[in-house]
């Protein structure tokens, strides 16, 4: 069984879906949540999903206090949810090919720094794009940067607000993360 870390900073949504397709696949399970905000909506999650969590700040995650951890736990693939954070090089070596992000929008457009959650879709909606998407990828030092896993597209329609058309792609994440992370975890397993 292939024991998985999901770290996120914010609502969880995808850390929850991520957590219930697991408890019903027997190849994986979420051991662990890690979150780098306090109050961030996926604390409570875990906290209702009966998952163990682990609060850190950005010094213990430089210090390599959160690797520790990782390792206790003893987790083999590591999950970023909507983890808003740069992860440190030592930490992405350990993880190479075991680390995978989620971006909402079709890399490399609308990736690296400062692009996350409302500020993509504002930029996709600004720039008068048809389509966005989302990018499922291994994570490599840089933002944004590692090789894709999967990209599914989905339409911009008129009149959408970054409201609208975050929710189109959460839609999208909600369906594709999980049997993505299942098919690394496939992987791993054997
Ligand atoms: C998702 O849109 C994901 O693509 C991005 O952050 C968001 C996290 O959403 N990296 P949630 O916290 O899982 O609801």
């Amino acid at each position: 069984m292939v024991r998985i870390a999901i770290l996120a900073s914010g609502t969880g949504t995808n850390a929850a879906r991520l957590i219930s397709h697991f408890r019903s696949d027997a190849r994986g399970e979420v051991v662990l949540i890690g979150c780098d905000r306090p109050g961030a909506g996926v604390m409570q999650r875990a906290w209702d999903l009966g998952v163990p969590s682990y609060l850190f700040n950005g010094t213990m995650l430089q210090r390599g206090v959160v690797q520790a951890e990782l390792r206790r736990f003893g987790c083999d693939l590591v999950v970023l949810a909507g983890f808003l954070r740069l992860v440190p090089s030592d930490l992405v070596r350990d993880y190479a090919g075991r680390m995978v992000n989620i971006h909402p929008a079709l890399l490399p457009k609308y990736g690296g720094k400062g692009m996350y959650g409302d500020h993509v879709h504002r930029a996709v909606l600004a720039a008068g794009d048809t389509k966005s998407g989302i990018t499922i990828h291994l994570v490599d030092e840089e933002y944004d940067e590692g090789r894709h896993l999967l990209q599914v597209p989905c339409p911009v329609l008129p009149g959408d607000t970054p409201a609208t058309l975050a929710s189109r792609i959460h839609e999208l994440e909600h369906e594709h993360y999980p049997q993505v992370v299942a098919q690394l975890v496939d992987q791993l397993g054997r």
